[in-house]
């Protein structure tokens, strides 16, 4: 009999996995706490930006024509634990405010208010990224509530897809990271995954504090790699070096890798900066924190490039914003993405803003959720207008679109042919060709 699966929390992850499940042939139940969520994926309706997901949901949202019906939506906790076999929390654990420590209120309420209902057989699996130790204590809090006792098991299977490829890294993880305490949790897991497992995707097997540190510590090696090459940006800089070239070439050591080597205004977003904090507070705890000061040096690195990248546009303008005017390029996070949380290209703009300048920004995607941050930024509906008598203009986001557009275009409507490329994405030889002054970080001026 196939196994039936419900999704606790249906954001980001929540969405993407219930739609994967369903793909992957499971009758899958969402549930959420907000109605507008609910109403609008059971219409199949994505409530973020992310490519292939809405074709995903729909091709399996119950109720939608042609669709294989096996996916549905719902907000009562008892239809969620009768449905499942399998529980998938995948609610969020965001940064406390004015904290380092990660917000387990969402997961806590999931868990308690699952649990009284579970009457039945079933493992309930974390996916939200919590802190080491979070597994035991939410195991013994399960077998405290749940009616059906010792019969409903935890475990944890960390997830780690990256918004813009979601869909992909959901269906084709590159590892499938399971912590268990007892065979039948490793053997239901199994279960799940064997279409990914089939295609070749590793399954590893580990014990709760392992898997919840796979995911903390991949995302601290991340975020070190990228403030790694931003630290050698600011050298190259300081000695008329290019950290382009100097990535490319300590890249192709096998051991170093070629990716997320790309230097400029670091990293951003609701995962790498607040797992990065959780952990270091986590260790704190733990009392393991000296392992993790070279983290609070991760961070400041990483901090420190959305300065440098304000301190070398002030220079570009001539030393100060006021009357000014400064198209950015880029609100989201990343490129793929209309997130906008912790996003370092909306940071910059906003900096900017605050010393005066006249900011027009521009984001094929992430207008709506900039404009609600940041109401009093300008905001164009094309490059080419945020572009329109700029004094200065910033790429911070590394659209294709952007990479893709027509300098000599954009040169024809700008007051000054200046482009400060915060992601050393652009062609510099194609800008200058059309006439731009062209500069990166940490790489020189031609
Ligand atoms: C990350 C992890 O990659 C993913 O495995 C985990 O599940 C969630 O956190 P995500 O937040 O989607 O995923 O973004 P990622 O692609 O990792 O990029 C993070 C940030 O680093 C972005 O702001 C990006 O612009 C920046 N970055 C990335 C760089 O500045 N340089 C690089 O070379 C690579």
């Amino acid at each position: 009999m196939s196994l039936k699966i419900t999704v606790i929390g249906t954001g980001y992850l929540g969405a993407t996995h219930a739609a994967a499940m369903a793909e992957l042939g499971f009758e899958v139940l969402g549930l959420d706490v907000a109605p507008e969520k609910i109403e609008m994926l059971s219409r199949g309706q994505v409530p973020m930006y992310e490519p292939g997901l809405e074709e995903l949901l729909r091709a399996h949202v119950a109720g939608i024509e042609g669709s294989s019906g096996r996916l549905r939506f719902t907000m009562d906790w008892a239809e969620a634990a009768e449905f499942g076999d399998v529980h998938f929390l995948c609610v969020n654990t965001p940064q406390k405010h004015g904290e380092y420590a990660c917000d387990m209120s969402y997961v806590n309420s999931a868990v308690d208010s699952l649990s009284k209902h579970l009457r039945r057989p079933a493992l309930v699996v974390g996916k939200s990224t919590v802190p080491v130790g979070s597994a035991a204590r939410l195991a013994g809090r399960i077998a405290e509530l749940a009616p059906a006792g010792g019969d409903v098991e935890l475990a944890w299977n960390p997830e780690f897809l990256r918004e813009g490829f979601a869909v992909q890294d959901t269906l084709h993880p590159d590892r499938i990271v399971v912590g268990v305490r007892g065979e039948r949790a490793e053997k239901l897991l199994r279960q799940v995954y064997a279409g990914p497992v089939a295609e070749g995707s590793p399954f590893i097997v580990t014990d709760f504090p392992t898997a919840e540190l796979v995911k903390t510590a991949a995302n601290s090696f991340l975020a070190t790699k990228i403030s790694f090459i931003n630290a050698m940006a600011e050298v190259c800089e300081a000695a008329g070096g290019d950290v382009a070239g100097l990535a490319e070439a300590i890249g192709h050591d096998e051991r170093i890798g070629r990716k997320f080597l790309r230097a400029g205004i670091g990293f951003g977003g609701g995962c790498l900066p607040k797992d990065i904090r959780a952990f270091m507070a986590r260790a704190g705890e733990l009392g393991a924190d000296q392992a993790l000061t070279f983290l609070r040096e991760i961070d400041s690195i990483n901090m420190r490039r959305r300065g440098l990248m304000v301190e070398m546009a002030r220079e570009g303008v001539g030393g100060s914003f006021l009357g000014k005017r400064v198209a950015v390029l880029g609100a989201a996070f990343k490129p793929d993405s209309d997130d906008v949380r912790d996003s370092p290209a909306l940071n910059v703009a906003g900096q900017i803003h605050l010393q005066g300048g006249q900011v027009t920004v521009y984001d094929p995607k992430g207008m709506p959720n900039a404009k609600q941050v940041f109401p009093t930024l300008g905001y164009a509906d094309s490059a080419l207008e945020a572009v329109r008598g700029a004094d200065v203009v910033l790429h911070l986001t590394e659209w294709r679109e952007f990479r893709e557009i027509d300098p000599a275009r954009l040169a024809s409507v700008a007051a000054h042919r200046l482009v400060l490329d915060g992601r050393n994405a652009l062609d510099p030889a194609r800008w200058r060709a059309a006439g731009w002054t062209y500069r990166a970080m940490g790489r020189p001026t031609a």
